[in-house]
């Protein structure tokens, strides 16, 4: 459980509170050694590697001769021949890697130490690699991020300036112009938390031998348009589901004769104005809407399933080993009901606490589970439906 009364490191001394009040969502802070000693979670031969992988997204920004190009992965090995060795200022390139955390343990533990924001927000860890002078120019994101620095060194710039016009024709949101209002150098460990719509321009600068890794901590604020359109897909499903379909047939005993048998009248559009309105939701179903929505993996995720195990034997390495959340999955609650990957379950008020425990920290420890005793039938055999689909893992001894 996080304690927001706490000072704490990675936010430079300050308690999580007073970072939500003060800065979440209003002001950007930049924080020296937020993680002292801080040297990457991986090589730029790595991160490369993944890049080349099938299932990661990834993209190359390159700025040549003053001109932006964007190319998606996945990479093979020619692509990154064909970019230069050694900084040149006429071709100037960055690596990105999304979703880093799906596929890196250590990606998921550094996600962990944001766990003061709630993980319906989180959107994914994202890891670029970028030669001296390579970045993705000015640019802001509708994202709040903690841009942690990784080997290597980046010059952050960042303006307040109201004219977010971009740089049209380019593959990517370029601002036409940056005034820069403030800047800083930053190190391995260093962290620059920025909110949402604040124009800034990171160029990685070579620390000798070392390029310039950056390690971008991404939170995603749904587009008001987005929830609607998503909840009213929601409705529908929900109106179509057994014993929830509105009752009744549009009535008409009252009707007149209509001077134009095409004209729909007045009298009609009223009535079914009066129908629609009676299509009500209650905040349960808004927060089963949101735990099924934003427990909803992206497109492009996919899960590889275990292979078949009965029941018994399923309950068996639950109790000796534990249980994981796959790194690719999303386990959120509201009240008993919890949902990941877009799937819902309600469990009886005894079996919340250790079910939150898995959803808040990823993990439930056999110590954990035996404080419960013997594990009811139905919440095994979900749990049981959920390892099969590749949602869950035992705990490596
Ligand atoms: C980066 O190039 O790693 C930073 C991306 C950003 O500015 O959002
Ligand atoms: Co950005």
């Amino acid at each position: 459980m996080n304690n927001h009364n706490l000072p704490l490191q990675i936010l430079g001394g300050i308690t999580a509170t007073e970072f939500l009040t003060h800065y979440w969502h209003k002001k950007p802070l930049l924080i020296k050694n937020a993680i002292p000693n801080f040297k990457g979670l991986l090589s730029p031969e790595e991160l490369a590697g993944l890049a080349c992988e099938e299932e990661v997204q990834s993209r190359i920004v390159e700025e040549i001769k003053g001109k932006w190009h964007a190319t998606h992965g996945p990479f093979d090995e020619d692509d990154f021949a064909n970019l230069p060795e050694k900084p040149d200022p006429k071709h100037r390139w960055t690596l990105l890697v999304q979703s880093v955390n799906h596929h890196l343990p250590e990606g998921a533990e550094l996600l962990g130490q944001f766990n003061f924001i709630p993980h319906a927000r989180l959107d994914d860890l994202m890891v670029s690699y970028a030669p001296d002078g390579g970045g993705v120019g000015p640019h802001f994101d509708s994202y709040d991020v903690f841009l942690l620095q990784g080997q290597g060194k980046r010059l952050w710039r960042i303006s307040e300036q109201t004219d977010l016009s971009l740089v049209e024709g380019a593959p990517l949101r370029i601002l036409k112009n940056f005034d820069t209002a403030q800047e800083w150098l930053v190190e391995a460990g260093d962290l620059l938390y920025l909110p949402p719509h604040l124009a800034h321009w990171g160029i990685a600068v070579s620390d000798g031998n070392t390029d310039c890794m950056t390690y971008s901590i991404g939170f995603r604020a749904p587009k008001v348009q987005e929830l609607a359109t998503e909840f009213l897909g929601f409705m529908q499903d929900t109106l179509n589901k057994e014993g929830n379909a509105l009752p009744g047939i549009y009535l008409d005993a009252d009707l007149t004769l209509q001077a134009h048998p095409a004209e729909i009248s007045s009298s009609m559009i009223s009535k079914v104005t009066n129908i629609l309105k009676t299509i009500q939701w209650s905040e349960q179903e808004v927060a089963a809407f949101l735990g099924t929505y934003l427990s909803e993996p992206k497109a492009d995720v996919i899960f590889n399933p275990n292979k078949k195990m009965s029941l018994p034997k399923f309950n068996e390495n639950l109790m000796r080993y534990g249980i994981s959340l796959d790194l690719k999955s999303q386990m959120l609650f509201t009240d008993h009901c919890f949902y990941l990957n877009g799937e819902s379950m309600s469990v009886s008020a005894k079996w919340t606490p250790l079910l939150k425990t898995l959803a808040d920290y990823r993990k439930i420890a056999v110590e954990d589970i035996a404080q419960f005793g013997e594990i009811e039938s139905s919440l095994i055999a979900q749990l049981h439906d959920w390892y099969i689909a590749g949602y869950l893992y035992f705990n490596k001894t």
